[in-house]
This record gives C-alpha cells, structure tokens and sequence, in this order.
C-alpha cells in the first residue's frame, strides 16, 4: 500500500451569538481536518488542534515527506517527519499538524486490518466513556452567572453526571458564577472550571482557596502553559486538583511539566500532543509518575473519534475492582459540522458515549456536509 495524495479541508461556520474565554472571542467555528489518500481504494482521517489555516500549511509543507510511502509505517513517518521539522518545531503547530497526519495513518491502519484503532493499539479497557459536558463561555456582552447556571441544568437534565465551566473573567465575577451553577445543578454533579490561563499565581490560589466550598473536581489551566514554577504554585497553594496540559506538545514538553510536578490532571489532547502515537508514549509517562490522565478533546467528529480511542486504550491506573474511568470532554457549545461531517453522529445517551468499534477510527465522513463547511482545501 503506498501514499497517493494528502489534502487538508478547513471548515468554518460564522456564530450568531460570540463567546469569550478568558482571553479570546469565539466568532466562529473553524477546524482543519486532514485526508491521506492510498492506492487501496480508501483514505485515513486525522484533525489538526488549533489554528486551522497554519495547520493546513504546515501539513502541506509536510506532505511530500509522506508521498508513496506505506502508510503502515506509521513510527517511521513520524520519527522522519518530526526530524526534519525538530530544530524550529519542538512545540505548536509542528506537533498539531503531525498529530492530524498521525491520527489518518491510524485511521488507514485500521481499516487495512479490518479493526478498530484500540484493538490495534493493544486492546480496550472500556468502550462506554462517561462524559462531561463543557460549555459555560461568557456570553459576548450577557451575564456569565445567569446565562451559565442554565446552560449548565440543561446538560444535568440530559444526563450529563459532570460539567465544566469557563472562568477567568475576575474573582468576584468568578465565584458569583461557581456559586449560582453549583446551585443549578444541586450537590451530586461533578463541576470543574477552566481559567484557560487567565490567571496569575496569586489570583489563581485566591480563586482556588474561595471555590474550594464549592466542592469542584479540577481547576484547569489557572496559569500560562509555559509558567510550570507558577502551576507549582497554584498546586501548593490552594486545594483544589490543577489540571492542564492541552498546549503541551510532545513527550518532552510533557515530562518537563510532570518533573515540576506542575499537574495532578494531565489533559493531552491527541490531536495537539503529537497524533495517537505520542499519546500512547505519554499514558507511560503519566503511569510513573502517577498522574491522572484526562484527554483534552476540541474539535469535529474526528477529533472526537481520536479522543475516544485514545480514551479507550487508557489502563486503569491504579487497578483496583472500582475503577475510575478518566471522563470524555464533550463539548456542547454551537458547531452546526461537528457531526454533520460524519454519517454516524458520535452523541451521548444519558452522558455516556461509546467507543466507535468500526475499522479504523470507526467513522465515514460524509463529503456532502464537509464541503458545505469547507472554505478550503
Ligand atoms: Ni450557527
Ligand atoms: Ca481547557
């Protein structure tokens, strides 16, 4: 089998009503999916995290690398491609174009053998994921409180056993915001909040120290990715678990992060870290240093499906008769092509989402949809 052809699609849908993070304005949705073509007769899908229209580029750059080689060759093209890119690309965009190339070889991979990618990658430890629900922005010009209390019922009402919010919009505002969804959603869901590195140390365990009666599951991203001394802080300081790692690229960057002892909660996402190779180097690295792994998923159905796998080949760490199965990020917020690009959704019933166990990644995009959405290709 042999590498015929490698093409990226951006898709993009304008929001009506924008929403904010802590530092950014979502005013649309824009994603890049990546496409490798064989001489087989079928094609693999990755999905590159971040910013679609470098993505693109720098998987096109890429390319020609990967022309008519075997696909199954998975290691050696990332190991050669990666080579070749490490002197300037040992973090960013480098990694998140490699991981949606990585991811389709998987894809390609699988359905060569006619099995699932977790069966490939050693074998599934569970193949229903319970999820959370993330959501929670701050409404462009609305109040962060009322809009996200609920926002928040609505996915305890569909089920959801968890639920995660944007914060970082300034303690009093914040804690306003805790308080009224741990209200909305009474005692029993799980809540968790996402500063997206709003924060500095000191507001950080401030916030953290005040939440705490809140009772909340994880604190993510309280401070820049790169400041592991203040994450040290932040985890010294406060008593709620800190979670981050979603801009952590590569195996380095993730040791260097857990040799600072910067997280409790290591979030990869397997279409930033590196694809789903470099994901299953890291679930080594968060085993011995004991730390809890909890992807990071953003994007389409074929981030989706990635995360899924990537969900299901997790050990339980540690083994013991109740094991904790690490909650899928399910993200609720407006993406009309997030499922439409697929011909069987990937949904949750009741907050819990299966495993795709078809070939490969287990979807079929549908190319109707996808370029109805693609402004690029
Ligand atoms: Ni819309
Ligand atoms: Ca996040």
């Amino acid at each position: 089998m042999k590498i015929t052809n490698i093409r990226t699609y951006t898709l993009h849908h304008d929001l009506d009503r924008p929403f904010q993070s802590s530092f950014s304005v979502f005013r649309a949705r824009r994603h890049c999916l990546v496409e490798i073509e064989t001489d087989a007769g079928f094609s693999g899908w990755g999905e590159c995290l971040g910013p679609a229209d470098i993505n693109a580029a720098v998987v096109r750059s890429m390319a020609p690398m990967l022309m008519g080689r075997d696909p199954l060759d998975i290691e050696p093209i990332w190991l050669d491609v990666y080579n070749q890119f490490r002197d300037q690309g040992q973090r960013g965009v480098i990694h998140t174009a490699l991981s949606g190339l990585d991811i389709a070889l998987w894809d390609i991979a699988g359905k060569h053998h006619g099995a699932p990618v977790w069966q490939l990658m050693g074998g599934a430890w569970r193949r229903e994921i319970p999820a959370y629900a993330t959501g929670g922005f701050r409404p462009e010009g609305g109040d962060h409180a009322s809009a996200c209390a609920v926002e928040m019922a609505q996915y305890v009402a569909e089920g959801f056993g968890a639920v995660k919010i944007k914060i970082g919009y300034g303690i009093a505002s914040d804690l306003r915001t805790i308080a009224a969804v741990r209200e909305a959603i009474g005692p029993d869901t799980e809540l968790m909040i996402d500063a997206n590195h709003g924060y500095d140390a000191v507001d950080a365990i401030e916030i953290g120290r005040r939440a705490q009666g809140y009772d909340i599951a994880w604190f993510e991203e309280p401070v820049l990715p790169e400041a592991l001394r203040a994450y040290r802080q932040v985890r010294d300081g406060q008593p709620i678990a800190v979670a981050g790692g979603e801009t952590w690229h590569g195996r380095w960057a993730i040791d260097e992060a857990l040799q600072q002892k910067a997280v409790q909660i290591l979030q990869p996402d397997v279409c930033g870290v590196g694809g789903l190779s470099e994901a299953r180097k890291i679930i080594t690295l968060a085993d011995i240093h004991q730390v809890r792994l909890v992807p990071h998923v953003w994007g389409t159905a074929v981030a989706l499906a990635a995360g899924l796998h990537f969900h299901a080949i997790l050990p339980p760490s540690p083994p013991s008769h109740e094991q904790r199965s690490p909650r899928l990020e399910f993200d609720r917020t407006h993406n009309p092509f997030r499922q439409a690009i697929v011909d069987q959704p990937i949904e949750h019933a009741g907050g819990v989402v299966r495993v795709p166990d078809g070939p490969g990644l287990g979807i079929s995009v549908n190319r109707e949809a996808l370029m109805r959405f693609c402004v690029s290709s």
